[in-house]
């Protein structure tokens, strides 16, 4: 497993990571299973939201952390061994974003206490809030940070200048920015090479400008969520008929590299030169493994390229 500094913290981490998202209808054992994986392939990092588990049937925010803690019933021993991320900003009810003071104190408060633990090492602001005042956001962290709940601070799907504007109060480094990310939900990295053409939808900036340069200039880790997903409509594109070329290509550099095509998708995103994590959402054991196969390949240029052509994208 290949590992990335993380943001500018010094801190060495693996270049895929797990979601928890989707752990929240699963059986003790299934989490169990998942988690030996995960450990077993080299991936210590696991990512979380209050959020996650919302959706489940019965279920309600802080879900899956719950499910978490109560399935792994970690020793502190095996809690200092592994990084726990969480994130805080989103309401359902009715739905909207908050990144006031009090929310987010109290958000990663619930977190630590449903994952029964004493700190997060990474707490991320999940969705940027148009009411945000950046002072909230500083005195939050800082108090997190003083009483020793939260180590380390990020946010999720910010443009740079969202990121600027909570720097103008905020002292901790903000070291993480978690953005959606496959070779098919590729505008992120799209966007650049076309800028300036009006013969693709490519060129049209959905990310602020710059998203990649800028957290690049700037030591912030890209975290891509939905690594395997097709792109707004639900469904993955691995082995899905709408992606006959792009599969076709995946194929064949899994059998170049002699892995899975998951360890392929995973690799388009790691090869890239800003060190960037890939967030598997995958419940199943065996999946977590091929796609860790994926963290040490670097592709060639010509086949980073290949792929982004296949999924679609025309390059000037
Ligand atoms: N920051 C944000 O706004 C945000 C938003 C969404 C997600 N996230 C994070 O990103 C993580 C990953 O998101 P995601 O779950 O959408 O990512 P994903 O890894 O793109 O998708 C995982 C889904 O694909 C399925 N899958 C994987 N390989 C498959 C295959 N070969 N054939 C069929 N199905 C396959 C998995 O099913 P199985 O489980 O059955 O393997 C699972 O349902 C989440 O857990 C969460 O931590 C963050």
């Amino acid at each position: 497993m290949r590992s990335i500094e993380l943001g500018t913290s010094g801190q060495e981490v693996p270049n895929i990571i797990a979601g928890m998202m989707r752990i929240g209808d699963k059986t003790d054992v299934q989490i169990r299973d998942l988690y030996a994986a995960a450990r077993e392939a080299g991936v210590n990092y696991f990512d979380h939201a209050d959020l996650y588990g919302f959706n489940v049937p019965e279920g309600g925010y802080h879900l899956c952390e719950r499910r978490f803690a109560e399935a792994l019933k970690l020793s502190s021993a095996e809690r200092e061994d592994i990084i726990v991320q969480s994130k805080t900003g989103i309401i359902d009810k009715p739905w909207g974003y908050d990144q006031s003071y009090e929310h987010i104190v109290a958000s990663a408060e619930r977190s630590l206490k449903a994952l029964n633990m004493d700190y997060l090492d990474v707490l991320l602001l999940h969705r940027p809030d148009a009411l945000v005042e950046p002072e909230e956001v500083a005195r939050a962290f800082d108090e997190l940070e003083a009483a020793g709940k939260v180590r380390a601070f990020g946010v999720s799907n910010h443009t740079p200048r969202q990121i600027d504007l909570l720097k103008t109060a905020v002292e901790q480094p903000i070291l993480i920015n978690q953005v959606q990310l496959s070779i098919t939900h590729s505008a992120l990295v799209a966007q650049g090479m076309t800028s300036n053409m009006t013969t693709t939808g490519d060129a049209i900036t959905r990310d602020g400008g710059g998203l990649v340069d800028y957290a690049r200039i700037n030591d912030i880790t890209l975290q891509a969520w939905s690594p395997l997903q097709k792109g707004s409509e639900p469904g993955i594109f691995l082995g899905s008929p709408d992606y006959p070329e792009l599969n076709a290509e995946i194929e064949r550099l899994a059998e170049k590299y002699g892995v899975e095509p998951i360890a392929v998708a995973c690799a388009w995103i790691t090869r890239h030169p800003a060190n960037m994590q890939v967030v598997l959402g995958t419940t199943t054991p065996s999946r977590i493994v091929d796609a860790a196969a994926g963290s040490d390949i670097s592709l060639s240029r010509a086949e980073w390229y290949s792929l982004i052509q296949a999924a679609g994208h025309k390059l000037p």
